[in-house]
């Protein structure tokens, strides 16, 4: 096999990319899902379904309980059109941040940029598929052109940008998501990162290194001397900070793999490292295809979480998981919610707030070791003033 980038002049993609353009699907509160969900979805993983839509429906989102809602994204969901679901939860203030591996933003960026994806089979010969210069997700097909130009553009926002120094996922995608929303404002329906920033919904990735983003970002750095360097330590504080501010704490992950365990993470870091005991998640809701037998992390309980102190012990009734392709639950879960009554919540548009719910959490974690301020403690201080108003 040559060494290439995929795709020969002359050859014709057109073939394969003949199949309907994927589009993100918008739910609208469907009266005869509910209706199926309540009615029909009884036993076995429609039943766990059915709780889910309960829990999230009746429970998080009702205004006495105050919940603040972390959705993790594992698999390829916005490859599949699954992003306009997280952006009709988004509109109407359903989730509070994000937390989603950097495949799923990178790809949410050729919706951004006009680019199509196509509905294709699983049932095709991948050698001539390279031949071709098509990518192939399953049974999602594009042009590998579709990579390369949301590359450029990639390297062509970090150059304009001018972003330098440490900063947070949350950061660099709100920024992301402001130059998207001024290249086309009209992608603010069909971009989660141009929605995001809109909505003032931090999106972070647990391993930002692991994805086309992060690939751009590190040319970016040893092409062109760019500083801008992704610092994990700021994502880990600001999601515990969002976590110790939360009335209460709830979570919808899809998949598993590490935005899993990135939400998860936070209560452990409260009490294990910063001493301040929260007193784990309030509400836990998983759909996802992985087993509990293998004994990884995706697959583990909310049970096995309360060991952790992950997950709070009384509310075991509060936490399900629904072991169903997310591809066909989320949009059903999506559907239940936006038909629920506690359809809609006012926006706590969480990325204009980080400085300050990390300066608190840095108070209250200084207060529960009984540390005095050291001097380079107060100048490493954050700000306790909003950076981003
Ligand atoms: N070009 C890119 O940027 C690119 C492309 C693909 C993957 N990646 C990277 O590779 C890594 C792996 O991606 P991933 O975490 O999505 O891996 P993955 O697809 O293996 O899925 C992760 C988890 O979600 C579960 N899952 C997957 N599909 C599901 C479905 N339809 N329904 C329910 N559960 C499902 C899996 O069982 C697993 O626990 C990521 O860090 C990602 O950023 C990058």
């Amino acid at each position: 096999m040559p060494h290439r980038a995929p795709g020969s002049p002359g050859q014709g993609p057109a073939r394969y990319l003949h199949g309907k353009q994927i589009r993100y699907y918008r739910p609208t509160g469907s009266a005869d899902v509910r209706q199926l969900i309540d009615g029909g979805f009884q036993a076995f993983n429609a039943g766990r379904l059915s709780e889910a839509c309960h829990i999230f429906a009746d429970k998080m989102l009702a205004p006495d309980n105050d919940t603040t809602i972390g959705l993790t994204v594992a698999g390829a969901l916005t490859p599949a059109g699954l992003g306009g679901c997280v952006i009709e939860l988004m509109d109407r203030g359903l989730i509070d941040f994000m937390i989603s591996t950097g495949a799923n933003l990178y790809h949410d960026l050729h919706y951004a940029l006009n680019f199509s994806l196509h509905r294709g089979s699983p049932f095709l010969d991948d050698v001539e598929l390279y031949e071709q210069g098509i990518i192939r997700i399953y049974d999602v097909l594009f042009p590998a052109t579709v990579l390369l130009e949301t590359d450029s553009y990639i390297r062509d926002f970090l150059v304009r940008s001018k972003l330098s120094g440490p900063m947070s996922t949350s950061e660099f995608h709100y920024h992301l998501g402001r130059d998207l929303l001024a290249k086309n404002p009209a992608c603010v329906d069909y971009s989660v990162v141009a929605k995001a920033a809109e909505c003032g919904v931090p999106i972070y990735t647990s391993s930002p290194g692991d994805s086309s983003i992060g690939m751009n970002i590190a040319y970016h750095e040893l092409m062109n001397g760019g500083t801008l360097m992704i610092d994990p330590n700021r994502d880990v504080n600001e999601v515990c900070a969002i976590i110790l501010a939360g009335h209460q704490n709830g979570c919808v992950i899809l998949g598993g793999g590490s935005p899993k365990n990135f939400y998860l993470q936070g209560q452990p870091t409260l009490w294990e490292v910063y001493g301040i005991p929260k007193g784990g998640n309030d509400y836990f809701i998983q759909i996802t295809t992985d087993q509990v037998v293998w004994g990884g992390l995706s697959g583990a309980t909310p049970a096995e979480a309360v060991s952790w102190g992950k997950v709070n012990p009384g509310v075991l009734p509060d936490t399900v998981v629904a072991y169903c392709d997310s591809t066909i639950a989320f949009p059903l879960f999506c559907e239940y919610a936006v038909g629920s009554t506690h359809n809609r919540r006012a926006r706590r548009e969480l990325v204009h707030k980080r400085d300050a719910l990390v300066a608190d959490l840095l108070k209250q974690a200084r207060s529960a070791k009984g540390t005095k301020d050291t001097k380079e403690q107060i100048t490493k201080e954050p700000a306790e003033v909003d950076r981003h108003r």
